[in-house]
């Protein structure tokens, strides 16, 4: 059975352990594994923006000896109607994994349908789960093991970093909050997910509205945008109701004294975070964005080997 990547939980708790393990040798010696060596090929498609998945994920596969075929999507015969699962077949005639950038969890899920390399989720509206994978990393460079310690997500608790650092939190066994305007919730199919592996894991998660309640005693601070990519136009009001969400001088004074800031960026400075915060010394945003290059190559690593 190939393995895909397409959520937090489609790696065991065990299993991404494994990958952070490797994530933390591959930053020590960047270029100890050459598994595509050949070279052999990654399908990159992005149908949304990108800066840091484009550069870590094209330079990762580099450093594994492969080579990277970075496209846009609507250049594709994708943006011209080719099913998604005609796409899948193809592609793995000529790639040994795909990495894809899209809107629908739905459209991950009909290309790993058909594929016979894996697909990784390279983000889509419903999860970004490299983005937690680097993460994890970043959390565990600076506090050690990650179980048992709190995450507080504020912001949009309905987006793919909430879904994403929710599951992807408790399988690494932390205690998650996630706090939200209301409206703005986690999707009721993921929280179940989320309790699900919280129970096998031993973390736990909850959905507190009041941040100052939300941060208390939280080890790991993490916001987002407010207007995630394909929600520009959708006509919700989210400056109003996220103002109380910002990490700002004053919130961060709440956590845990030794507090880190996580932010995935782009960040909108001034809006859900100051610039006080994300250039002070609890920011760990930059070492965070480094680190999706190694957990990106961990995960490329462990896959080919299953
Ligand atoms: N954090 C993240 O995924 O950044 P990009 O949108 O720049 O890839
Ligand atoms: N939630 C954001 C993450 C960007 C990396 C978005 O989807 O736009």
């Amino acid at each position: 059975m190939t393995r895909h990547f397409l959520r937090d939980d489609d790696l065991s708790p065990a299993e991404q352990a494994e990958v952070l393990a490797l994530a933390a040798e591959l930053k020590a010696s960047p270029f100890a594994q050459r598994p595509l060596e050949g070279p052999r090929g990654v399908g990159v498609i992005f149908d949304k923006n990108s800066t840091r998945t484009r550069f870590s994920f094209e330079m990762g596969i580099a450093q594994l000896g492969g080579h990277a075929v970075v496209v846009d999507g609507t250049t594709t015969q994708l943006g011209r109607d080719e099913t998604i699962e005609d796409t899948g077949r193809v592609l793995s005639r000529f790639v040994d994994a795909i990495v894809w950038r899209t809107f629908g969890q739905d459209r991950l899920e009909a290309m790993a349908s058909t594929a016979t390399v894996p697909v990784i989720n390279a983000l889509s509206d419903t999860f970004h789960p490299c983005q937690v994978l680097a993460d994890l990393q970043t959390i565990i460079e600076r506090k050690g093991p990650p179980a048992g310690l709190a995450m507080t997500y504020l912001g949009d608790g309905a987006n793919n970093m909430a879904h994403s650092l929710a599951l992807g939190g408790v399988t690494a066994g932390m205690h998650v909050t996630i706090s939200a305007p209301t409206g703005f919730e986690p999707a009721a199919e993921v929280l179940e997910a989320v309790r699900a592996r919280a129970e096998q894991a031993g973390g736990s998660v909850r959905v507190v509205a009041d941040p100052a309640t939300a941060v208390a005693g939280a080890d790991v601070l993490v916001t987002d945008t407010w207007t995630s990519m394909g929600q520009e136009t959708d006509g919700k009001d989210r400056k109003g109701p996220f103002r109380p969400y910002q990490i700002n001088d004053e919130l961060l004074a709440q956590a845990d004294p030794g507090a880190i800031v996580l932010h995935c960026l782009p960040a909108h400075r001034g809006e859900e975070i100051t610039d006080a915060v994300i250039d002070g010394p609890a920011s760990v945003v930059i070492d965070e964005a480094e680190n999706r290059l190694h957990a990106q190559k961990a995960l490329l690593v462990w896959l080919l080997r299953q």
